[in-house]
């Protein structure tokens, strides 16, 4: 097994990538507080490509005032030993200095679709997830890229910034991977205490429940459909749970789903508060028609 190699600084990461003629370099940004979820990522990327580089890096630029970014979960050590057993061929830990220095004037807009859903409650969120996701694509030029489908609205704003700015990697989706009672790994679990993690399950339960109810209900009138957001949404906040938002958006254009023209294929998106912790999820929906 070859060695893993790690770059700090833009200097050393172009040291030790390969020419794009001999390998195809994969990539896959996370922010740290590696789990079975990144794991797949991983996976994923090494059936995709010859050099598998992950790049961990806490994003400032993704983070509004008052959230976790001082608490995000830090777990060098832990994550250069998941890695190496996970085979990666090179890890890139770029300095704040470095990546977002200066980055003031210029950043990527996220257009209309960043200021819905988890960037209404989250302005900004994802023009800073997009700046440093061009950013690491232009540093390593990678043939391709892997993202969970966890973060749907993420995935589709990243696709959508490949397409509209004809970059030249492919971006791949990869299906959630989830504990056995059906949550979502997620590196903000950790957060939950034990009380809190048996109540967790509930969320995934709710959101089964409602993609079983929206494939029931083909034919019914739209609004029938668009009340299982309503449903949903009061279940979770019997089951303790404070809602941030349950929305349907359209799969093609990711916009909010309000009837009456109800599409037959179409996301559930959910963001909740338990204690202290939001934890997101969703499913995609289809009237199995
Ligand atoms: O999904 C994440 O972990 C982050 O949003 C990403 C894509 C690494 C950008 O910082």
């Amino acid at each position: 097994m070859a060695t893993m190699r790690v770059a700090h600084s833009f200097s050393e990461l172009r040291t030790l990538l390969p020419s794009p003629r001999t390998l195809r370099t994969w990539l896959v940004p996370t922010m740290g507080a590696l789990h079975e979820g990144h794991g797949a990522l991983i996976d994923r990327a090494k059936s995709e490509g010859d050099f598998v580089a992950v790049s961990i890096f806490v994003n400032p630029l993704q983070f509004g005032p008052g959230e976790d970014l001082d608490r995000y979960p830090r777990t060098l050590e832990a994550d250069l030993a998941f890695l190496e057993r996970k085979g990666a061929d090179l890890v890139f830990l770029p300095t704040a200095g470095e990546i977002v220095a200066g980055n003031s004037r210029i950043t990527v807009s996220s257009g209309p679709v960043g200021k819905l859903f988890c960037g209404r409650s989250r302005p900004g969120h994802f023009d800073g997830v997009l700046t440093i996701v061009l950013k690491l694509f232009h540093l390593f030029s990678p043939e391709g890229a892997v993202f969970g489908e966890k973060d749907r609205q993420q995935l589709f704003l990243i696709q959508s910034m490949v397409r509209d700015l004809d970059i030249p990697t492919r971006v791949v989706a990869h299906p959630t991977v989830r504990e056995t009672d059906g949550l979502a790994l997620s590196s903000r679990n950790r957060y939950l205490t034990s009380e809190e993690r048996s109540r967790a399950a509930l969320f995934p339960t709710l959101l089964d429940q409602a993609a079983r109810l929206w494939r029931d209900l083909p034919g019914h009138p739209s609004q029938n459909r668009l009340e299982v957001c309503d449903t949903i949404s009061r279940r979770l906040s019997e089951g303790g749970f404070v809602v941030d938002y349950v929305a349907i958006a359209d799969r093609e254009t990711f916009l909010p789903v309000t009837g009456p023209v109800i599409p037959d294929q179409a996301f559930l998106l959910a963001a909740v508060h338990i204690g202290k912790t939001r934890l997101i999820d969703n499913r995609e929906l289809s009237t199995g028609v």
